[in-house]
């Protein structure tokens, strides 16, 4: 069979991508069939998740346009959307998250269908937790009154103790997630915001909640979610003996720090095209620098990760990532702005254009949020470097990226992304634009205002 040139690619796959839009015009924002329950969605409420349909759509049209796309990477993965999408179009899936939170619920949405041992497993931990009369408490972190009330923290440590008799890991960490969001369904930190704030005293007499109960009921629901993910994946042929038949490496990582490349498939041999080790297809979405403020990734998880063995999370998790509510946020991509210099402000107004404008204007209006963009950007860069060396000469990158408001001034993330890729030889080849349903974000803000529309932005290494 003939290859097509790489613009040839690119052309098939603009028409496949506007032959859906005319289909259906909200597909991209809304699509009619919305599937929150498939790929492990409603495990656990994680920041800013991406749609499960429209992700593996995309995947699906880049497969179609170039079939020889086998390796997905996401290095900000988040929930793991990117890789279950991926994992639904039969690709190799690696990820990368410097959260454990994350780092647990893709672990869980790679390895997870075995529904019938899980419910098993349900029955066994049920009759543990009946015979369990501690109650002794078994997390132990500052302030820990103040965001469970005793007998919440008495029936979550019954779970604790009943999870870790548990056998077999794959099984656990599937509880530990179900665990996780019972941690956010009944703390008294409000589940309206992403930060961590407590309820009101007269809001935590008014609740009565039972983490038992909480748990049984999700549990309930993450094993019928497993069976039609499950049979979604079977009816590709992509899921053999309750696994996966492709590879899925998923790891703790700081991403700007390194990107893990994949396995070959095949032995490596100069003679073939596929010897390039490298990934084909980046699919992903970075924070938008407000990590610290609306979205907060690390802060969100920190109180479900005090209840979690990390030994079972990843060897790599280590428990100072839970020193301060904003450990893992400081970590994070812009969460190091003292270590910003004039240099690096002078650089990348140099490198975007875009992103010259944004400072132009903040150096006048808001000087002293002029350190948090430089920062976010610079950091956002080193993982797009990587990303860069890590994806095969024509290997497309998906970004869904939005704007964000700093001191009431648009900051250009969109551009700012496609001037960086640039300078890696990465071109832009088509730009998807869908508006936000629902963001879970504090109604007023004075640094942020609600994102209304967001991007998805296609590129493709030259
Ligand atoms: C927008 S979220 C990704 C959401 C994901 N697309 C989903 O559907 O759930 C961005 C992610 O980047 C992660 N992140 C931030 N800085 C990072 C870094 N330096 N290295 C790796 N991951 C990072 C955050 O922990 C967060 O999970």
């Amino acid at each position: 069979m003939m290859q097509r040139g790489p613009e040839a690619t690119d052309q098939a796959l603009i028409q496949a991508i506007e032959a859906i839009t005319q289909q259906e015009k909200n597909f991209w924002s809304q699509p009619l069939e919305y599937d929150r329950r498939g790929a492990g969605h409603r495990f656990f409420q994680y920041p800013a998740m991406m749609l499960p349909v429209v992700q593996r759509k995309i995947i699906q049209l880049i497969k179609s346009a170039a079939p020889r796309t086998q390796t997905l990477l996401d290095p900000f993965m988040g929930s793991g959307t990117a890789l279950a999408a991926g994992m639904l179009n039969g690709l190799d899936c690696y990820g990368q998250d410097i959260n454990p939170m994350s780092v647990l619920l893709a672990k869980v949405k790679a390895e997870a269908f075995n529904q019938p041992a899980y419910l098993r497993a349900a029955e066994r931990l049920r009759k543990r937790v009946k015979a369990d009369t501690s109650t002794e408490v078994t997390a132990n972190f500052p302030n820990l009154d103040k965001w469970f009330e005793k007998k919440v923290a008495q029936e979550l440590s019954k779970l604790v103790r009943a999870i870790r008799q548990e056998r077999r890991l794959s099984t656990r960490r599937l509880f530990w997630v179900t665990l996780a969001e019972t941690v956010r369904l009944t703390s008294n930190d409000r589940t309206s915001t992403f930060k961590l704030h407590a309820r009101s005293a007269e809001d935590i007499a008014k609740r009565d909640p039972s983490p038992l109960k909480t748990f049984e009921q999700l549990f309930a629901q993450n094993t019928e979610d497993i069976a039609l993910y499950a049979e979604q994946l079977s009816s590709q042929g992509y899921l053999r003996e309750e696994a996966y038949t492709g590879r899925v490496n998923i790891s703790v990582l700081d991403s700007s720090k390194r990107i893990k490349l994949p396995v070959a498939r095949t032995p490596l041999s100069a003679a073939s095209a596929d010897a390039v080790a490298g990934f084909d297809l980046v699919v992903s979405s970075p924070p938008y620098g407000d990590n610290r403020t609306t979205v907060p990734y690390g802060q969100h998880a920190y109180l479900p990760l005090q209840w979690i063995d990390f030994v079972d999370i990843d060897s790599a998790v280590s428990p100072d990532c839970l020193s301060t509510t904003h450990e893992i946020d400081n970590r994070s991509l812009g969460g190091q702005r003292n270590t910003v210099t004039t240099r690096d402000q002078k650089r990348f107004c140099r490198l975007s254009p875009a992103f010259a404008a944004n400072i132009q204007e903040l150096v006048k209006t808001k000087p002293k949020e002029v350190k948090k963009v430089v920062c976010f950007v610079r950091d956002l860069n080193e993982v797009l470097k990587r990303c860069a060396q890590a994806v095969k000469p024509n290997g497309y990158l998906v970004w869904t990226i939005g704007n964000r408001k700093v001191g009431g001034l648009e900051i250009h993330n969109n551009l700012i992304l496609a001037d960086l890729l640039a300078h890696y030889n990465i071109v832009q080849v088509y730009k998807i634009e869908r508006s936000i349903q629902s963001k879970r974000m504090a109604a007023r803000n004075r640094s942020t205002t609600t994102m209304t529309k967001e991007e998805i932005l296609i590129f493709r290494k030259k």
